[in-house]
């Protein structure tokens, strides 16, 4: 399977925040950094909330998920639907919001595009370390009065993507189920490449996601859509209805007849 087993420790700022560190290791099954120990990655606990960093000499500055500053918050004021292929990817148009299942959250930033344009937004991450990023984020987001919105739109949901899609009851399957898995040598910008190899060191490449493909054509009930890079083979070769193309990654967009 794609999942490497994850060696992470978690560590805290400072001894105000030892607690909420001991409650975070055992909730996630972590054991809490000793300073000796060679866990590849530690899971912060700081006062600006959980950052996970790659530990060693080369290591790259700590991720987080913030949807309140910085690239986030940019993000946020200037999304539009014209700019944004991934509006399009998935159905909005005029007032239709279809519901989303993002089926690979990650760092939740194409699920908060979607729900800042308006879609309700079920998240689902299989690495418990990364839901936990995910949660921290959305709670600190919520608490801000101009994302309070767009919080209670997004649900985060621990667990693998097939087994969850499967275990849908009819009322409640998504219009859309969008998928961004893991691929090699996807985007060369700084950021993206910080993000990457933190990311992989955790979670390694999505080689079943083919499966969360299959899973999502029998629930979604308007659309699936696969975020591709641009030249990229349709993921487990299967051939979308349309794509909608960009300079580094494409959509590929499957439809339910
Ligand atoms: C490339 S990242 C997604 C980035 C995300 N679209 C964003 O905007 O931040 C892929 C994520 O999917 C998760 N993932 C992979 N396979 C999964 C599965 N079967 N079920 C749930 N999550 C999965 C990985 O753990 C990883 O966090």
């Amino acid at each position: 399977m794609a999942h490497p087993p994850t060696r992470v420790s978690v560590s805290y700022e400072g001894e105000g925040l030892r607690a909420q560190a001991i409650a975070m290791a055992e909730l996630l099954g972590l054991k809490l950094a000793t300073g000796s120990d060679d866990a590849p990655l530690q899971l912060n606990v700081t006062t600006e909330g959980l950052t996970l960093s790659l530990t060693g000499p080369d290591a790259p500055g700590p991720i987080r998920v913030d949807f309140v500053a910085g690239q986030f918050g940019y993000r946020q004021s200037r999304i539009s639907l014209r700019s944004e292929p991934l509006a399009r990817a998935v159905g909005i148009r005029g007032h239709d919001r279809p519901s989303v299942l993002d089926a690979t959250a990650g760092l939740g930033r194409d699920a908060f595009v979607l729900a800042t344009l308006g879609c309700d937004v079920v998240l689902v991450e299989r690495e418990p370390v990364i839901a936990a990023l995910l949660r921290d984020g959305m709670e600190r987001a919520a608490a801000e009065p101009d994302l309070a919105g767009t919080m209670a739109r997004m649900r985060c949901v621990q667990g693998h993507a097939p087994d969850i899609l499967r275990g849908l009851g009819h009322a409640q399957r998504p219009d859309v189920v969008y998928l961004d898995p893991m691929y090699p040598h996807r985007d060369k910008s700084a950021l993206v490449k910080k993000e990457m190899r933190v990311f992989r060191a955790l979670v390694g490449d999505d080689e079943d996601a083919p499966e969360i493909l299959t899973a999502a054509l029998e629930v979604a009930k308007r659309r699936v859509v696969v975020k591709r890079p641009a030249r990229a083979a349709p993921l487990g070769g299967r051939e979308p209805n349309h794509r909608i193309p960009g300079k580094t990654t494409r959509f590929d967009v499957y439809v339910k007849g």
